[in-house]
């Protein structure tokens, strides 16, 4: 554990998955969590589930508005009283689709709210933090942001993209006291992304992930736990030295 008593974080993507698992370690290491997610009920659930009355507050939102990201920053920072430490971009869509199936529409709303999002939120919340002297960014990007995959084209579009913006911003911003880091999740379980994923490879007629583990040399698909000690690390001080990466947390599926 590493003791984050007084930061306050923004994890997008929160009410689920992998975010709701950082949103819950973060609470556990002491921040206060702002919750940000588009699902309502998700959302107030989750908030139940780590607590009120400890600065942790919810907000609906669609990261690719910015209009809303916008109004949700306003509440979440009149709610603390103050500005976020952490912003951890977590809030992202993926489905099956090559370019022979990916309709433009599509292509559209993944990048818009993988990139998009991404980028509304720092567009947002870095200004605060460079008035304040510092700060964490934490992208969370993939193993499909490192190498092309199949049936994945606007996804591994929108991975590729997160990593080159966390590379940019590192530079941009180490000036600032702020790090801006990546993490690059490989297969996660219990997520609604692996369900979708399983969905529709059963579709295309492919294996689901669990089927698929023996290629992961550590045998086991990843749990958004895992992800989270990650994203937990990737903040703290002991990782002081690092801006700029993209952490792999694959169980050794992609070890570059
Ligand atoms: N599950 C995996 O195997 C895996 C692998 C690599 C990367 N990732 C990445 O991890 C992140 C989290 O995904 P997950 O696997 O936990 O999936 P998930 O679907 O379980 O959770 C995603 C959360 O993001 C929210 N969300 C979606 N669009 C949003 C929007 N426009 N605005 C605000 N919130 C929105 C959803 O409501 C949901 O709560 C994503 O960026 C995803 O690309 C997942």
């Amino acid at each position: 554990m590493y003791n984050y008593a007084g930061k306050r974080a923004i994890v997008t993507g929160a009410a689920h998955g992998i975010g709701k698992a950082i949103a819950v370690r973060l609470s556990d290491e002491g921040c206060a969590v702002a919750l940000w997610d588009l699902d309502q009920a998700r959302l107030q659930s989750t908030l139940k589930e780590l607590g009120e009355g400890r600065g942790h507050n919810a907000q609906v939102v669609d990261v690719s508005d910015l209009d809303a990201v916008k109004a949700a920053f306003a509440a979440t920072t009149a709610a603390w009283g103050a500005t976020p430490d952490i912003l951890v971009n977590n809030a992202g869509i993926g489905r099956l689709a090559s370019i022979l199936d990916v309709a433009p529409a599509e292509f559209d709303r993944t990048l818009d709210v993988n990139v998009g999002g991404t980028f509304n939120c720092c567009h947002v919340v870095v200004p605060a933090m460079r008035e304040r002297g510092g700060g964490q960014i934490i992208n969370m990007a993939s193993w499909f942001g490192k190498s092309g995959r199949p049936n994945s084209l606007a996804y591994c579009a929108s991975k590729f993209a997160i990593i080159g913006m966390t590379q940019s911003m590192a530079i941009d911003l180490a000036v600032h006291g702020i790090r801006v880091n990546a993490v690059c999740p490989g297969t996660i379980d219990n997520t609604d992304m692996r369900k979708q994923a399983d969905a529709e490879a059963a579709v295309l007629g492919l294996p689901p992930a669990a089927e698929r583990q023996h290629l992961i040399p550590l045998k086991r698909l990843g749990q958004p736990e895992d992800i989270a000690r990650a994203v937990a690390f990737l903040i703290s001080d002991e990782a002081s030295y690092m801006t700029g990466q993209s952490i792999n947390v694959t169980g050794g599926l992609w070890m570059n």
